[in-house]
């Protein structure tokens, strides 16, 4: 059975003010798929994610969230929609001066004013488990390593039970092995809550271990230049994204990865 399309953007402009960073951008996003966002650094993938969890509008063109214009909704209804997505920043930010378990406790509190105390509390310590940190929930931000973090920060972002999840680059930092670990963690994710999980990264192994489609942007066009499967791309992409995929790999072992 296909699955449910929840994000189309249509011949969408992505920038600030009047500085265009990418043009015409045209793309799908399919419920419980990776889709991943890829380019070179300054391409404007930031910029986009911005206008996708709704930070910003776009310079030009539509984003529509499950049949709704986002961006033509008046700013309640866009709050409403907001409360679907979960997002988990570049940086990753916890509250430094609250635990773990307050700090996810908090959209709970400030999005679900009806829910318990109790509950919210039982709702934390399954997030927690979720991303594989049980036991976890009294700890501080600074007494957990970079990759536990990165968890946390996730875990936070799933409290209202997201239906996209929103990733900006989220191995930057981490150890090759705290990175892989956390693109299994995105892979049991998407099977285990069915969520849309929207990805920028250039790592070609996270790209390798968890896509489902990609859009790739292209810094010298300043506008998209490949969209489809991985297999897609690096068989029938252009030149250019043809050896960004393959940048480091020999022929042997993309053999064995396809
Ligand atoms: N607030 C801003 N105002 C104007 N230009 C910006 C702003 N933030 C980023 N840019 C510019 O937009 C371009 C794309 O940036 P960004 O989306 O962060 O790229 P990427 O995430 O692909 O590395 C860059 O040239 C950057 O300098
Ligand atoms: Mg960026």
């Amino acid at each position: 059975m296909s699955k449910e399309t929840v994000l189309v953007a249509e011949h969408l402009n992505a920038g600030y003010g009047s500085l265009v960073i990418q043009n015409d951008l045209n793309f799908s996003i399919k419920q419980g798929e990776v889709f991943i966002i890829m380019g070179g650094s300054g391409c404007g993938k930031s910029t986009l994610l911005r206008h996708l969890i709704g930070l910003q509008p776009p310079l030009a063109g539509k984003i529509v969230y499950k049949g709704q214009d986002y961006w033509s909704n008046n700013e309640s209804q866009r709050a409403l929609l907001q409360q679907n997505f979960g997002v988990l920043y570049q940086n990753g930010a916890l509250w430094g001066s609250m635990t773990l378990l307050q700090n996810i406790c908090l959209p709970i509190e400030t999005w679900r004013p009806h829910v318990s105390k109790a509950e919210r509390i039982e709702l934390a310590q399954l997030k927690l488990s979720l991303v594989g940190l049980t036991g976890c929930a009294d700890l501080y931000p600074s007494q957990l390593s970079g990759g536990m973090r990165k968890r946390a920060a996730l875990a936070r972002a799933l409290a209202l039970d997201p239906h996209m999840l929103f990733f900006d680059e989220p191995s930057a930092g981490l150890d090759p092995l705290s990175a892989a670990a956390l693109d299994e963690l995105i892979l049991q994710l998407r099977d285990s809550l069915g969520a849309s999980i929207i990805l920028v990264t250039h790592e070609l192994p996270s790209i390798y271990t968890v896509a489902d489609s990609c859009l790739f942007l292209d810094n010298k066009t300043r506008t998209q230049i490949a969209l489809g499967s991985l297999d897609d791309l690096l068989n029938h992409g252009p030149d250019e994204v043809r050896s960004f995929l393959r940048r480091g790999k020999s022929s042997a072992v993309l053999e064995k990865i396809l």
